[in-house]
C-alpha cells in the first residue's frame, strides 16, 4: 500500500469508487505496528489522558507527552498516515503559540498534520497553521476539550440553533484550509447535512453512518476497558477477557512451576 497522506485524504471524497476512510487512535510503536497498513489514518488522540493515563478528561494532557507519544507511534508505521491531536491550551492563547507548538509535533514528534477541536473561533488559527505548511484536521460537535463549557460528554446538534452553529463551523474550518473535518457525537442527519455541503471529507465518530469516513479508539473496540461501553462503540474483539485469562495462566503457571519447561531455558551445553 502506498503511503497515505494529507492528499490521498483529501482526494478520497471525490475518488471515483473510493471506500470510507478508516481511522483509528495509536499511541504506542506495538500498536502503531499493528495497524499499519490496514487503516488509512493514524490518531495520536489526546483522548490518551483517559485511555494511558487514567484521567477523566483529556485536560491536564501536555505538548510534551504527546509529542512522546507521537514519537513512539511514528516509529512503527510506514503506510498510514500519522496525525496527532494539540493538546488543550497548545493552541488557542496565541497563533505565535500554536504556529510554535504544533510545528514541534511534526518536527519533533514525526506527525503529518495535526487535529485542532472548534470551529470558527479557532478558524483564523487554523487558516495561519495551514499558510505556514502545517496541516490541520478540524474536529467540531462534541468536542472533549470543552467538556466544562459543554456540561459533561452530551450529544451536539439537537436543536436547530445549535445545528445551525455547527454547520458553521464547518464552513469556517473548510475556508479555513484543514484538509478533513472529525465530527463528534452529533445526529447522523445534521453529519449527512455536513459531509454534503462541504468539499473535505468528514470522519465520523458518534455521527453516523453518513460521514466521509470513520474513527474509534483502537482500544474501545477491541474490548481492553470493560467498563466502557458507549453507543457509539462496538466491540470488534474481547481483548480485556482474553488478556486476562492468559495473565491467569501465565500467573498459575509460575505458581505451580510448571513454567519455564525445557524449551523456554538455556543450557551450557545448548
Ligand atoms: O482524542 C481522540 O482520540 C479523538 C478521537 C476519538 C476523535 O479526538
Amino acid at each position: 500500500m502506498a503511503k497515505f497522506t494529507t492528499f490521498s485524504v483529501r482526494k478520497n471524497k471525490v475518488a471515483e469508487g473510493a471506500k470510507p476512510l478508516v481511522a483509528v487512535t495509536a499511541y504506542d510503536y506495538t500498536f502503531a505496528k499493528l495497524v499499519d497498513g490496514l487503516v488509512d489514518i493514524v490518531l495520536v488522540g489526546d483522548s490518551l489522558g483517559m485511555v494511558v493515563q487514567g484521567h477523566t478528561n483529556t485536560l491536564s494532557v501536555t505538548l510534551e507527552q504527546m509529542i512522546y507519544h507521537t514519537r513512539c507511534v511514528a516509529a512503527g508505521l510506514k503506510n498510514t498516515h500519522l496525525v496527532v491531536d494539540m493538546p488543550f491550551m497548545s493552541y488557542q492563547v496565541t497563533v505565535e503559540g500554536a504556529l510554535t507548538n504544533a510545528g514541534r509535533l511534526l518536527s519533533e514528534g514525526g506527525a503529518q498534520a495535526v487535529k485542532i477541536e472548534g470551529g470558527v473561533t479557532i478558524a483564523r488559527t487554523i487558516t495561519r497553521l495551514v499558510e505556514m505548511g502545517i496541516p490541520v484536521m478540524g474536529h467540531i460537535g462534541l468536542t472533549p476539550q470543552s467538556v466544562h463549557a459543554l456540561g459533561g460528554y452530551r450529544i451536539q446538534g439537537k436543536t436547530e440553533i445549535e445545528r445551525e452553529s455547527i454547520i458553521q463551523d464547518a464552513l469556517a474550518l473548510e475556508d479555513a484550509g484543514v484538509y478533513a473535518i472529525v465530527l463528534e457525537g452529533i445526529p447522523s442527519e445534521l453529519s449527512q447535512i455536513i459531509t454534503e455541503q462541504i468539499k473535505v471529507p468528514t470522519i465520523g465518530i458518534g455521527a453516523g453512518p453518513n460521514c466521509d469516513g470513520q474513527i474509534l479508539v483502537l482500544q474501545d473496540f477491541l474490548g481492553l476497558n470493560p467498563d466502557f461501553q458507549p453507543k457509539f462503540v462496538k466491540r470488534f474483539a474481547k481483548l480485556a477477557e482474553e488478556t486476562r485469562s492468559a495473565v491467569t495462566a501465565y500467573a498459575d503457571e509460575v505458581r505451580e512451576k510448571s513454567f519455564p519447561e525445557k524449551e523456554h531455558s538455556f543450557h551450557v551445553d545448548s
